[in-house]
């Protein structure tokens, strides 16, 4: 089985690999960094630094994995040193936007151009991209958060467009939308105190979570946007 983790690094990256390798210890994985040197070596785990908003860097890493069963972008941005998510349109920043939908929407479709050929290799290949909940447009009560919210619902149309046209095209592979939860992580650092002890899972527990959750699913399941807890989430 040979995996990709996009954004091995953050903690949620961090937890699906320690987690995949207690469960699937044949398992070859592939991982990547940006910033943050990896600290976590293992032998079934292979480094590669890689900004993934560039699609030379995404290019490249695709031609070095050309069978792949299993990718998973946990890359993510929500804040800045300068910009916390808005509260108001006031806030808006150009910049601020930009950056958000640089990272948290266009990987995900240059992975899927690039790594498409890789997935085609798999009798039983999945896609999995690591969204929220903030993302959904119909679940939008509190509002807020503009920036990122966009950039996540442009990721979830991404998602599912890719889905649609995968069932034909690779019709092996199960393309899926996950909520993590809210996770302890510098992501969500500065937005927990008000959540509930037992709301705020460790990066290990969402791991596990999605991992059982992989297990059970099928390329029929395609095209889904799914919960930590596997229920569906409407789009
Ligand atoms: N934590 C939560 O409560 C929560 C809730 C809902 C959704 N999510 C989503 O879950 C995902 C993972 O979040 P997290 O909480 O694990 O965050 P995190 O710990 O802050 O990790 C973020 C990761 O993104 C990587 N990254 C950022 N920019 C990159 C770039 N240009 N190229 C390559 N890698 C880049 C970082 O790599 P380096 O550090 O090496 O730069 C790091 O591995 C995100 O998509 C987030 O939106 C999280």
């Amino acid at each position: 089985m040979n995996v990709l983790v996009l954004g091995g690094t953050g903690s949620i990256g961090l937890a699906i690999i320690q987690q995949l390798l207690l469960i699937k210890p044949h398992a070859n994985i592939h991982a990547t960094f940006f910033h943050h040197q990896p600290q976590y070596q293992h032998s079934h785990l292979h480094w590669h630094q890689c900004d993934i908003t560039l699609e030379n860097h995404i290019k490249a890493l695709a031609k070095q994995l050309p069978r792949l069963d299993v990718v998973i972008n946990a890359v993510g941005m929500l804040h800045t040193t300068e910009h916390q998510p808005e509260k108001s349109i006031q806030q808006f920043d150009t910049n601020f936007f930009q950056a958000n939908i640089q990272t948290n929407t266009l990987p995900s479709l240059l992975i899927a151009k690039h790594f498409m050929a890789a997935l085609k290799t798999s009798s039983r290949s999945y896609f999995v991209t690591i969204s929220a909940k903030v993302g959904s447009i119909e679940d939008n009560r509190l509002g807020g958060w503009i920036s990122y919210r966009s950039s996540k619902a442009a990721l979830n149309m991404a998602i599912k467009t890719i889905s649609i046209e995968w069932r034909t095209k690779l019709p092996h592979c199960c393309v899926i939308a996950f909520h993590p939860g809210t996770t302890a992580s510098p992501l969500s650092k500065p937005f927990q105190r008000n959540v509930a002890p037992h709301k705020l899972f460790t990066p290990s527990y969402t791991a596990q979570c999605l991992l059982n959750l992989l297990a059970t699913l099928t390329p029929q399941d395609t095209g889904k946007f799914l919960s930590y807890d596997g229920n569906a989430l409407p789009w």
